[in-house]
């Protein structure tokens, strides 16, 4: 039986995955690296960290398939958006890559806001400058590091730079482009007015080309290291959303991904790009050809339950490591007999800023409302809570943009969960299924491969012939009316803090 490989180049460390054209995983492989921060706000990787990291799940791989290593038919590529890996002309890294969750570039975004203009900048690329995108790393980089820039030959994304290491070639693909903020999501190139604007040559851009196109060919000597086949086809790929949408199954109208991983995203399936002219949600380009996806992404999903549990859940780990119980699954069972709504307490889970819908790199995390009889439960209550309240601003934005929402599909650690599921379903007030494979962005990725090896006739079929709903949770109606009076009341804490936020990150400093 034919095989694909999907590699996922994320944010804490590679995953890849070997995957039959049926969707079975027959071989797996995970390998981390660092995220360095040497100043506050900025998020940096080593792009060599990325290769060494892919090679040796490749490695591995390779030993644990042995002769059917002959059956992998091609390569698909996801990874983490927007990062920048800044290459001189004779392919070397000149600074290391800067990161979606890097936020020095406010400055960046004010320029490039006024020079495009607001309303212009949403018109060609259907997207506001955000801190996080590529094209303020590119002018930060224009501003600040002068010297650098000037030998800049080509500007790429990770998992592009990763392709460019297992194939020689130079290309990325639509889904990540998107995210560039110098694609002209609609039209489907890249934006000659912004580029022109922002002075950047058009020639330190890769060609784009479709998620499902050959992108590359394995290298004899990645083949020689690795066990194999060389010259098999590296796929376009995409963007990890665009990837775990596809590997999701979000691959029609109604279909929405929640996605609780460090980060939260909302992703919904769209035939026409529809674009959010107050520019809080994102509009991409799907890894499906000529097809979109709208997205809200929140900067702490998993990552505020990880704070909780890293700095107040000593208790949990403890255990864990003692009974083997999941300190997660503990923290759960704490927060499962406490009411919904936490009797009041609310939590925002802005640790790192938030991205949709506040666009704010100042906003900070807040409990409101703790009073005596608060327990640790009501806290991780409240903090599951608040992540779900937080989803539900983009599921709103999206609703009011006229665009179908059916059923979610839920995928991470809002999916394993029980309780993070029932809270879904309650508070979007909506149908939250689970799959049968939770596997993430490579998983996509290996579908796209599928495709490109010509394994399925198209994205659609991929996904149709592997991902099915196992398990459905029902929104319980009698707790509308109670969650809704919650959210509106997590909706007005915002506004009353902005200011407040503000003043706190000039006392940080
Ligand atoms: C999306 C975004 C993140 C990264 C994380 O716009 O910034 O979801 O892709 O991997």
């Amino acid at each position: 039986m034919s095989c694909m490989i999907g590699i996922d180049i994320g944010t804490s460390g590679v995953k890849t995955l070997v995957v039959t054209e049926t969707g079975k995983i027959v071989a797996q492989a995970t390998a981390e690296y660092p995220l360095y921060h040497p100043k506050a706000g900025w998020a940096e990787q080593d792009p060599e960290d990325w290769w060494q990291a892919t090679l040796t799940t490749l490695k591995k791989i390779g030993e644990d398939l042995g002769s059917d290593a002959d059956r992998v038919k091609a390569i698909g590529l996801s990874g983490q958006m927007h990062g920048s890996v800044f290459l001189d002309k004779s392919g070397n890294v000149l600074r290391p890559a800067i990161l979606w969750c890097d936020v020095r570039t406010a400055d960046q975004c004010r320029y490039i806001t006024e020079t495009v203009g607001r309303d212009e900048l949403i018109r060609h690329t259907s997207n506001p400058a955000l801190e996080g995108f590529t094209a303020p790393k590119i002018v930060w980089l224009q501003q600040n590091e002068p010297d650098v820039y000037r030998q800049v030959a080509k500007v790429l994304l990770p998992k592009d730079y990763v392709r460019y290491r297992l194939t020689g070639e130079i290309f990325t693909e639509m889904s990540d482009a998107a995210g560039s903020l110098l694609l002209d999501v609609t039209h489907r190139r890249w934006s000659e007015p912004v580029l022109q604007a922002l002075n950047i040559d058009p020639e330190i851009l890769p060609e784009c080309r479709e998620s499902i196109d050959v992108c590359g060919t394995l290298t004899q000597q990645v083949a020689e290291s690795t066990g194999l086949p060389a010259g098999i086809p590296v796929a376009g790929g995409g963007a990890d959303n665009a990837c775990g949408a596809t590997g999701a199954g979000i691959v029609r109208p109604g279909r929405v991904l929640s996605s609780i991983g460090s980060s939260g995203v909302i992703v919904v399936h769209t035939d026409q790009p529809q674009t959010d002219p107050q520019g809080k949600v994102h509009t991409f380009n799907h890894a499906i050809p000529h097809r979109w996806y709208v997205m809200g992404v929140i900067m702490a999903a998993g990552l505020s339950l990880k704070w909780f549990r890293d700095n107040l859940g000593h208790l949990e780990k403890q255990m864990e490591s003692l009974t083997g119980t999941d300190a997660y699954d503990l923290m759960s069972a704490q927060a499962a007999p406490t009411p919904p709504g936490a009797e009041g307490l609310v939590f925002l889970p802005y640790l790192n800023g938030e991205r949709t819908p506040h666009a704010d790199a100042y906003a900070r995390g807040v409990f409101f409302g703790l009073t005596p009889r608060h327990t640790r439960g009501h806290l991780i209550r409240a903090v599951m809570e608040g992540v779900v309240y937080a989803l539900r601003d983009s599921v709103e934005i999206i609703r009011a943009m006229g665009i179908p929402i059916e059923q979610v599909r839920a995928i991470g650690g809002g999916a394993k969960s029980p309780l993070w599921r029932q809270m879904q379903a309650d508070i979007m007030q909506l149908e939250v299924a689970t799959l049968n494979i939770d596997e993430g962005p490579a998983f996509g990725a290996a579908l796209l491969a599928g495709v490109c090896a010509q394994v399925y006739s198209s994205v659609e079929e991929a996904a149709e012939n592997t991902v099915r709903i196992v398990h459905t949770t029902e929104p319980n109606r009698d707790l509308t009316r109670l969650y809704d009076d919650y959210y509106q009341l997590f909706r007005s804490l915002y506004p009353a803090l902005k200011d407040r936020f503000r003043e706190a990150a000039q006392l940080e400093i």
